[in-house]
């Protein structure tokens, strides 16, 4: 079993948090930051954990030079299996045009006419641009075939990449179901579901004016339940609405966007085991008001980032980019913004094990090219990742062409 040392990290994020919370400086102490430290990684897995002048020898040895090392970023809410491009629609956007969930369906029509090999090359290569810029760990979700055989091609792919698959049937009704969306939501919880559930480890639907109601969302979460699916929903993207709620009702793991919440809405997140899952690159790209983060923080919410990646309302998969619009449109500390994009995202998708550096862990971080963690923000637009492990491997870059370490892998 080969042994790597990674030695002389100034500045070593492990998100493992010791001793006392201080009364101030609270956000960066969840940090649990240790300087002047070093790793061993053995196998899939962290070995060793300690101060660099006491590390052990090892088979390989990659010197930080100084350098802060993160645990790797854990994206919660991807859309990367669709054809197509939406540019003309958010150039439009961009010139005064509104976004409507309806958009969605123009990449509905592009993807039921790839063929799988290109679908697989389209999220091959989003997939390499997400481990090229730090994540390490990556939901997917169907949600652009809207058929039976569209949206359990669309998971089996996405299965291929990640363990992390949704099922998004319901993320609009499709032009063919225009008068009859009984019939398509019957669809939904029946046969789509039997097909998809199987790859599958979440169910989500897109509970919005224009998409679903909260009977119609209610009655897709509790079917996707039944079969044994977890539940994550889109949540008040566009306008106030009861997605919130019902997310927190059904025990949800998340409630993402989050972007238009009453007090009420606060009140129940807070309460509750969901996280309120933040994408920044939605209202980026939609020109709409970002969510209010220090609200949900200050009310004790726990709170996840996300990219979203999607070719109609945020075409990004940089949570480095995330971090720095977080903290600089969301009012997050820059420490916050880091924790969310990290045991934010793990907590989102319910495994404690990923988004820290602990001894026995998986071995998932990344080298950033910068003495700190704040740098992310502090330096926006600029690639600070110098180098990404996964489980216990080197991801070279994306420059350099990722090739099958884009491989999805088993829990555990
Ligand atoms: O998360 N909100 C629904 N789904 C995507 C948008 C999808 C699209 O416009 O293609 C989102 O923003
Ligand atoms: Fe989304």
């Amino acid at each position: 079993m080969t042994t790597t040392l990674l030695d002389q990290i100034g500045m070593l994020v492990t998100n493992d948090p010791h001793g006392k919370a201080p009364s101030s400086g609270r956000d960066e102490w969840a940090l649990g930051i240790l300087t002047d430290a070093a790793i061993v990684l053995e196998d899939r897995r962290v070995a060793w954990i300690g101060p660099a002048r006491a590390a052990p020898a090892a088979d390989e040895r990659h010197d930080c030079a100084g350098a802060a090392v993160i645990p790797g970023f854990v994206d919660s809410h991807a859309h990367l299996v669709f054809a197509g491009d939406r540019s003309g629609e958010f150039a439009a956007r961009m010139a005064g045009q509104a976004y409507s969930a309806g958009g969605i369906r123009s990449t509905v029509a592009a993807t039921r006419t790839a063929t799988d090999e290109e679908l697989r090359a389209g999220v091959r290569g989003l997939v390499a641009e997400l481990l090229g810029s730090g994540t390490t760990t990556f939901e997917i979700k169907s949600g652009y075939g809207l058929t039976v055989e569209q949206e359990s091609r669309a998971c089996r792919i996405a299965a291929e990449f990640t363990d992390e698959v949704t099922f998004l049937g319901a993320h609009v009704v499709p032009e063919e179901f225009h008068a009859d969306r009984t019939g398509y939501l019957d669809l939904v919880t029946g046969p789509m579901l039997e097909a998809c559930a199987p790859p599958a480890r979440w169910i989500d639907v897109f509970c919005e004016r224009g998409a679903f109601d909260a009977d119609e969302a209610r009655a897709v979460l509790e079917a996707g339940a039944r079969v044994g699916l977890g539940t994550r929903v889109h949540a008040n993207q566009l306008g106030p609405g009861p997605g919130v709620a019902l997310a927190v009702e059904m025990g949800a793991a998340s409630a993402d966007h989050c972007t238009h919440l009453t007090d009420t809405d606060v009140d129940v997140l807070a309460g509750s085991g969901t996280v309120a899952t933040l994408l920044p690159g939605a209202e980026f790209s939609t020109r709409s008001p970002y969510p209010d983060a220090r609200r949900l923080l200050d009310a004790g919410v726990s709170v996840a980032l996300a990219t979203d990646c999607n070719p109609g309302t945020s075409f990004t998969t940089s949570m480095p980019w995330c971090i720095a619009m977080a903290v600089r449109e969301m009012h997050m500390t820059v420490a916050e913004a880091l924790r969310a994009a990290t045991r934010g995202g793990a907590r989102a998708l319910r495994r404690d094990d990923l988004g820290r550096i602990a001894v026995g862990g998986p071995a998932d971080l990344v080298v950033l090219a910068s003495p700190s963690y704040v740098h992310l923000a502090y330096r926006p637009g600029v690639d600070l990742v110098s180098g990404v492990w996964r489980a216990g491997h080197r991801v070279t870059s994306v420059a350099a062409g990722l090739g099958p370490a884009a491989g999805g892998r088993s829990h555990g």
